[in-house]
């Protein structure tokens, strides 16, 4: 069954071709970091625009690198939400439109419930049940999940998400935008025990998040650290983020310990841009005994019609349809799926 996968929820125009849900026979992502980079971050109107540019080439390209047509089609799926409601509108009416045009089946699919399932495009894949942390630049949410479609909530961000933080913090220390892979870069030359930074454990039990208290303290820290000359002598750039990436390392590996004790599940997998970071994957490849960690690659990671795709077999395969009124939503936690 040939699926193609369709994701404009951010700054990424991308599709996919993927075969019966587990083979990426294509991956065209349009990357819109140039055109945000002036302004540190992604302006929604600006992506939309570039949506609407984009859509139809990236689309050509991902048919044209899988070797087929849109007759070759089985189906078509579709983010429709959570994301940037102008950028999503663009990728839906595009599918919308060769669905009923071409009379293809299509599927609106959860954005998050892409990110879990894209490990299923790589060779070796974890049996249900598993624990999914997707830690993204709009969300950091862990959940068991049972089977494909049956997915629980178990703890999410309180305030900002892992990936905000990194591009922050990265803002703040003149480290360029995206963040995330410009703090690893920086990190990577310094010490990242050189700063206590602190770390938001929350309650005993808690499997909630916070990064707003760590994106300050580091504000805070730097502004000391660029009056004081002496200071800047001891500590360099790459120093505090080294100690910042291995606070927001340190407490996404505690919260998946602390997920594991309370589920008893002993699988682990972790998507999401942030899962890129190599320090992240290092850390909890080293930590549990007796369990395995499994991580997409980068290129699956970050955001892709691939995992769209792949999410979106399994609900055609089921028989699910979308309709024409099908429409894009900003919000859409993952217990909001049918
Ligand atoms: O999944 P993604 O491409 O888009 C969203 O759905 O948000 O994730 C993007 C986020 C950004 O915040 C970026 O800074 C972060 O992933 N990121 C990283 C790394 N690469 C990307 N964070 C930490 N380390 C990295 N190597
Ligand atoms: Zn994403």
């Amino acid at each position: 069954m040939l699926v193609l996968g369709i994701d404009t929820s951010c700054d990424d125009t991308s599709a996919s071709v993927v075969r019966d849900g587990r083979y990426a026979l294509s991956n065209v992502v349009h990357s819109q970091i140039e055109l945000h980079h002036p302004y540190g971050g992604v302006v929604p109107e600006l992506a939309s625009r570039a949506h609407l540019r984009n859509i139809t080439p990236v689309v050509n390209e991902a048919l044209l690198r899988a070797g087929v047509t849109l007759e070759d089609l089985d189906g078509i799926a579709v983010t429709i939400g959570p994301g940037l409601i102008g950028s999503l509108l663009v990728g839906l009416c595009y599918a919308k439109a060769i669905s009923y045009v071409k009379n293809i089946p299509f599927v609106g699919i959860n954005h998050l419930e892409g990110h879990i399932l894209s490990i299923f495009l790589e060779e070796k894949v974890p049996d249900f049940p598993f624990i999914a942390l997707t830690v993204s630049g709009g969300h950091t949410c862990l959940y068991a999940i049972y089977d494909f479609g049956k997915y629980k909530l178990l703890g999410k961000t309180l305030d900002d998400a892992a990936g905000e933080a990194f591009d922050k913090v990265a803002k703040v220390l003149g480290l360029g935008y995206p963040g995330g892979m410009e703090i690893e870069k920086s990190a990577k030359q310094g010490n990242p025990e050189k700063i206590k930074f602190p770390r938001s454990y929350l309650s005993k039990d808690s499997l909630d998040f916070s990064f707003s208290g760590i994106k300050t303290a580091i504000a805070l820290f730097f502004k000391k650290w660029q009056k004081d000359s002496s200071l800047q002598k001891e500590i360099c750039i790459s120093d505090i983020s080294a100690s910042f990436q291995e606070a927001v390392v340190d407490v996404l590996v505690e919260k998946i310990r602390r997920a594991i004790k309370k589920t008893k599940i002993r699988n682990v997998v972790v998507a999401g841009g942030v899962a890129c970071n190599t320090r992240l994957r290092h850390k909890l490849l080293k930590k549990f005994k007796g369990i395995d960690v499994y991580f997409p690659s980068p290129e699956f990671c970050t955001d892709n019609g691939a995992m769209i795709a792949v999410a979106g077999y399994h609900r055609l395969k089921k028989g699910e349809r979308a309709d024409l009124y099908t429409d894009a939503r900003s919000r859409y936690p993952i217990s909001d799926i049918k």
